[in-house]
């Protein structure tokens, strides 16, 4: 057995992502290809791309191809509302968003209330819809093109997946799912069906589809891969991000359930303090003299990685604290200050944007250009 596992419901241990990359059988996004969308793109790197978060992908090589010939492609990614979001959470929507603005494409987001009810034995489904509402106001938060983006809850819209869910689910047998899941005898039938449904809007159009998700919802995809030329569509492409880690320590994922190991959206700025202070882990010196006598190590320290992966996109400036952390002038008070205000900044512009969202959800999941032609007819 690895020393760690990821699957699109558990994560345990610390993940070696380049291990991960050939379990999974995917590819790892190279220099070249980062070069290539730099210059589609417009010149320019999203810091998720420049800094390695998104490290692995499917086809994404293809994607360009096919801007490139003019065939365009389409963006699909999803949240299951289990309860309040996380930062972690947010990080494949920003890059979706990105790469909406840079490639003027349509974005499909699929929110599973479905699968989260039948996840979760606590949950009810009305507590599963309400999560549903309530996650959907943080995604339109990130800021979408409302005219080429539809978000839609299962519940609701599965009436208009509900005959290609069923196409898909006649062609996967119980010993796939079984294998590639890991469900049981005591697995309630409705998750083993659900995998049929969260691969639908990869034929949502007659284009490749690319998804931005963590590599936990990899196992998915490759259902989709092996079947989807044998429905006329392409496979689905993907962009696989690595976890941005609980504040605890590189073990395991953010959780829910743990508040002590993640940053909610809906954290105020009290608590933001109170946790980073209390619980991120430091890779500096347990005195000041050793500190600066020894030097902290910003490899290990999560608050220095998440301002890597996130929080400070300035390259200059982040390489100056990684610079003076590591030569002890920078103190593990001070570095978690300088993260504290980074995420107080964002969540208050996040929280802004997420008051607005309320007066234009109705456009993204029923009056946009993009909704309403889902509405009416699906699947071009
Ligand atoms: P969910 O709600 O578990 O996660 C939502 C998205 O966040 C990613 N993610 C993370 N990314 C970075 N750092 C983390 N710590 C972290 N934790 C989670 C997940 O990979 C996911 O992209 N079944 C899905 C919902 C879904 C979906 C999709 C997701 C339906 N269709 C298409 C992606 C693409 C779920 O429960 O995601």
């Amino acid at each position: 057995m690895e020393e760690f596992e990821v699957t699109p419901w558990e994560v345990r241990g610390k993940v070696d992502y380049e291990k991960l990359i050939k379990i999974f059988g995917t590819e790892k996004i190279t220099e070249e290809i980062l070069e290539r969308i730099r210059r589609l793109a417009g010149g320019e790197l999203h810091v998720l791309l420049r800094r390695g978060v998104f490290f692995s992908h499917r086809d994404l090589d293809k994607v360009l191809d096919d801007y490139e010939k003019g065939n365009g492609f389409f963006l699909y990614t999803g949240r299951g509302p289990s309860g309040p979001m996380h930062i972690g959470h947010l990080i494949p929507f920003i890059l979706t968003k990105w790469l909406q603005d840079r490639f003027d494409v349509n974005v499909y987001i699929m929110i599973t209330d479905d699968e989260k009810f039948l996840d979760e034995e606590k949950m009810s489904l009305e507590e599963a819809s309400k999560w549903a509402y309530e996650n959907t106001l943080d995604i339109i938060a990130v800021g979408f093109n409302p005219d080429k983006t539809f978000i839609f809850h299962d519940t609701e819209y599965i009436g208009k997946m509900y005959p290609l869910a069923l196409k898909i689910a006649k062609k996967i047998n119980y010993n796939l799912v079984k294998a590639v899941f890991g469900f049981s005898g005591s697995t309630n039938i409705g998750l083993i069906f659900y995998p049929a449904l969260q691969i639908v809007p990869t034929f949502f159009e007659r284009r490749r589809c690319l998804i931005p998700a963590a590599i936990d919802q990899d196992p998915y995809w490759r259902i989709q891969r092996d079947l989807a030329e044998s429905f006329g569509y392409y496979k689905a492409a993907a962009i696989h991000s690595k976890f941005l880690p609980p504040l605890t320590g590189f073990e395991g994922k953010m959780s829910t359930s743990r508040p002590e190991t993640a940053i909610f959206l809906s954290d105020d700025s009290k608590t933001v303090r109170n946790k980073i202070m209390r619980y991120a882990f430091s890779g500096g010196q347990p005195t000041i003299e050793l500190h600066r006598k020894l030097g902290g190590n910003p490899d290990i320290d999560v608050s220095f990685q998440w301002l890597k992966m996130l929080f400070e996109p300035n390259d200059k400036v982040l390489s100056e604290i990684e610079e003076s952390y590591r030569s002890g002038r920078m103190l593990t008070g001070e570095l978690k200050e300088y993260l504290i205000n980074k995420i107080n900044e964002f969540l208050e512009i996040h929280r802004a944007n997420r008051e607005k969202a309320k007066e234009i959800l109705h456009v993204y999941k029923y009056e946009g250009k993009l909704a309403r032609k889902m509405w009416e007819s699906p699947f071009t």
